[in-house]
């Protein structure tokens, strides 16, 4: 199992990871139209972490988009594809996002909209459906949306999650 933090930046190996997290985004996310998640996750103010397998293949991952002068980011997606779920990898892929947003985006909060079936594993996760970032730092930046519940998740800038 290895990790990749990814960009749309034309390098044609992160087009390869990018392309096999749409279709696992797709495939696990039936609500969501298709277009839309091909939109964010080829958008290069978002960013992905690939879940790879030893031999390459994506089977999971998380989309999110940083907002780096307010310091916090937007998770757009996060799965794992169906047969490779429930092993632990859903909680590795998060600690591990969470570092990459820390060291590479510098960011300290993470929001997200999560679907009623996911808020257990968001909030094991450490995420809570309490929002304790100000309010003017994130309103007008996510859009408003009904289908979920708004989380949070604070990252200490000083603290590894992956150590
Ligand atoms: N509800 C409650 N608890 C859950 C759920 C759930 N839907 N999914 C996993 N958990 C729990 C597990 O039981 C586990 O608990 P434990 O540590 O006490 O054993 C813990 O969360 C972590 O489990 P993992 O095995 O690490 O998670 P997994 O690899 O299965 O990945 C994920 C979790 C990403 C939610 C996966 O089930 C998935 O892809 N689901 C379908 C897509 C989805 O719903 N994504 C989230 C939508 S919201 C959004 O994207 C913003």
């Amino acid at each position: 199992i290895a990790f990749r933090y990814v960009l749309n930046n034309d390098d044609p190996q992160n087009l390869i990871f990018l392309v096999g997290l749409k279709n696992i985004f797709s495939k696990q996310l039936p609500n969501m139209p298709k277009e839309y998640i091909v939109r964010l996750v080829f958008d290069r103010r978002h960013r992905s972490v690939a879940l790879l397998k030893r031999n390459g293949t994506v089977i999971g991952g998380i989309t999110y988009r940083a907002f780096h002068a307010q310091a916090f980011g937007e998770i757009a997606f996060c799965a794992v594809t169906s047969h490779e779920q429930v092993k632990g990898y859903g909680t590795r892929l998060m600690n591990q996002t969470k570092e990459f947003a820390r060291t590479m985006d510098k960011l300290t909060h993470f929001l997200t909209y999560a679907d009623n079936n996911a808020v257990g594993y968001f909030e094991k996760q450490g995420f809570t459906r309490e929002v304790t970032l100000e309010r003017e730092r994130w309103q007008g930046y996510i859009k408003d949306y009904d289908g979920g519940t708004l989380m949070e998740c604070v990252m200490h800038p000083r603290i590894s999650y992956t150590a």
